[in-house]
């Protein structure tokens, strides 16, 4: 049997399901059920109804599975994959705004760990952030951990006071708007397209900026037959497969998240095997981390 049929039958027996971040590679993507962003996979975690989940993504991802399907199995192929990006903020300065400023909300990038969460008010994903911060009825916003999503979300509702945390992507902030100016100089009719983790200034070049799911829906529909791409390189795949008579250019600096990389097709199949790598969480943070979750299901809707 190959590791595809052995994967298949596994799933069958324990009633499992693949959910895939359009960021891991296409051989993982293939293998899966259900590919999609941070929101539409968080959407999925909650309502399915499969035993078991296995989750090709990062450290977050499977946590947030864990806590809004808390009796599932969620099983991460890779322990190891984690967003650095989720662990840039601290209890402590949550703490401090929540003294400084009344009428605060924090909103928590779903890129965060769940005990950032848990000091959180709402949830929000890249798919949505902007959306529920203009939902919320508070005033005073403080945005963790994301400056760069915080920004974007900012200059879209203005009406509210934001304050900032100096959390990044990493894989985001290397990309340079001096080289989406050199990629619109090479190919000029493309269109540019950016997640909102990239920096303000890259921000500014811009014909499109959304998450990876609006990304790709941008391009399907858009009439324009070329693409200047700022996000992970694994959305390429989805891109191709939609959107087989366009060109999608990424900038030079390749955006690789190392992590989501790790995810393989025989680690898959070794966590379906061997039930390794369970997602465990103290239930004190689960249920806590919950509430924000939630929230974002519900102001989303
Ligand atoms: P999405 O919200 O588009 O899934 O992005 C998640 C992410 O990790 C971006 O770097
Ligand atoms: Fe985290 Fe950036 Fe990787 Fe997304 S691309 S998972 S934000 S490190």
């Amino acid at each position: 049997m190959t590791v595809r049929e052995e994967i298949k039958q596994l799933k069958r027996e324990k009633n499992a399901i693949i959910l895939a971040h359009y960021y891991v590679s296409p051989e993982v993507q293939e293998l899966a059920d259900y590919i999609g962003d941070s929101f539409y996979l968080s959407k999925i975690a909650a309502e399915t109804d499969a035993e078991v989940i296995v989750f090709c993504g990062v450290s977050f991802m499977g946590e947030s599975a864990k806590v809004l399907s808390p009796g599932k199995t969620v099983l991460m192929p890779d322990a190891g994959a984690d967003c650095a990006m989720a662990h840039m903020a601290d209890p402590e300065t949550i703490e401090k705004m929540r003294d400084e400023y009344d009428d605060l909300a924090v909103v928590c990038y779903i890129n965060s760990t769940a005990e950032l969460k848990r000091y959180s008010d709402v949830c929000v994903t890249s798919a949505n952030a902007v959306k529920i911060v203009r939902a919320l009825p508070n005033r005073n916003i403080f945005f963790i951990p994301d400056r760069n999503l915080a920004r974007f979300a900012a200059s879209q509702v203005p009406e509210k006071h934001f304050i900032f945390n100096e959390g990044f992507c990493p894989v985001h902030e290397k990309m340079k708007a001096e080289e989406v100016r050199r990629a619109k100089e090479m190919h000029p009719a493309a269109e540019v397209l950016a997640h909102p983790e990239c920096t303000r200034e890259l921000l500014e070049l811009t014909d499109y900026i959304g998450s990876t799911s609006g990304i790709i829906s941008y391009a399907e529909k858009s009439g324009a037959k070329e693409f200047i791409v700022c996000t992970e390189n694994g959305v390429r795949y989805e891109l191709e497969k939609r959107c087989p008579d366009k060109k999608f250019y990424f900038p030079e600096t390749e955006p690789v998240c190392r992590d989501m990389k790790l995810i393989t097709p025989e680690k898959i199949l070794h966590v379906l095997k061997t039930g390794e790598n369970a997602v465990r969480m103290e239930a004190e943070i689960c249920e806590a981390s919950r509430k924000p979750l939630e929230r974002m299901l519900e102001l989303a809707r």
